[in-house]
């Protein structure tokens, strides 16, 4: 039976340190860290998500402000108001919720955030800084789940790592982080041929794919550590990650329930990079 890597917990813990240092922060500089989220549109995930996110950034003492547009903003005003956040002092963090109207390039507007306030890590810059080995702003889910291995003692060094999903939230950067501690990394992805056979020779398997209930025990060999980043919804509308828990958990030595494994360290490391933010504008790197 595997041990259960509880983001939950951890997200708690992490929360109340960041609590202490946040009150810190307010009694030593007479600021506060600042976050603005930028919402587009009525998504109703995007409404969900950005609501959490306000939530647990108000439950530390960060001060936060959800920016909310119309969908028929224009990408030139949209830039516009990056631009007024970039040079807004009160505001360390800016994250602009994904995904935009059709009509807006992601790209541009992901280029248009300040580096140095790109608390996704979603930047160029940033990604550049990741993959060259001297991260700086790191995607929020790979980084969360890095420090989910460090809570648990999962020594990654040497280790074979499988990440199911390339995309540049996800995938990319959680095989960079990896690489970055010195595992030996495989990308798989949906045109990857006999995906089980490559998953069942990890020690660390990532799935990040979108697929319910892909990984089942054909994909899992004995004693791995199992992450599961997947958020879909069965025909019952029941929230189901990447991973069939029932079947892999007792092959498992370790693997993270859905929820209440990866989805709570997203959100907790976005507010913990808005605090490094916060720090790095401060010490003007
Ligand atoms: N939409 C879904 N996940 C994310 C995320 O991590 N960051 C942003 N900006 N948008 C998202």
């Amino acid at each position: 039976m595997a041990q259960l890597l509880d983001g939950k917990k951890l997200a708690a813990s992490m929360q109340a340190e960041m609590q202490s240092e946040v009150a810190k922060i307010k009694e030593k500089d007479g600021i506060v860290p600042g976050l603005v989220v930028i919402l587009v549109g009525e998504d109703p995930a995007s409404q969900i998500y950005v609501r959490n996110k306000e939530v647990a950034a108000g439950k530390m003492g960060i001060r936060s402000k959800v920016d909310r547009r119309p969908d028929t903003i224009t990408e030139a005003d949209l830039l516009a108001l990056i631009e007024t956040y970039n040079q807004d002092e009160q505001f360390h963090g800016i994250l602009v919720q994904l995904p935009l109207p059709a009509h807006i390039d992601e790209e541009k507007v992901i280029l248009a955030i300040d580096p140095k306030k790109d608390v996704d890590g979603f930047h160029p810059l940033n990604i550049g800084r990741l993959f060259a080995g001297d991260p700086v702003m790191i995607p929020c889910t790979p980084y969360g789940i890095m420090k989910l291995l460090a809570a648990y003692n999962i020594s990654v060094a040497g280790k074979n790592a499988v990440v199911i999903g390339r995309s540049n939230i996800v995938g990319k950067p959680m095989a960079h982080l990896l690489l970055q501690e010195n595992a030996t990394v495989t990308i798989a992805h949906s045109k990857t041929q006999n995906l089980p056979a490559i998953a069942k020779k990890a020690d660390i398997l990532v799935a990040a794919v979108g697929v319910g209930h892909l990984v089942d025990k054909n994909y899992v060999k004995e004693g791995a550590v199992v992450i599961d980043v997947g958020m879909n919804r069965d025909a019952n509308n029941k929230l189901i990650g990447d991973v069939d828990f029932a079947a892999v958990e007792p092959i498992a030595d370790f693997i993270t329930p859905v929820p209440g494994g990866v989805g709570p360290m997203t959100i907790t490391m976005l507010l913990y990079q808005t605090i490094k933010a916060y720090h790095l504008q401060k010490s003007g790197v």
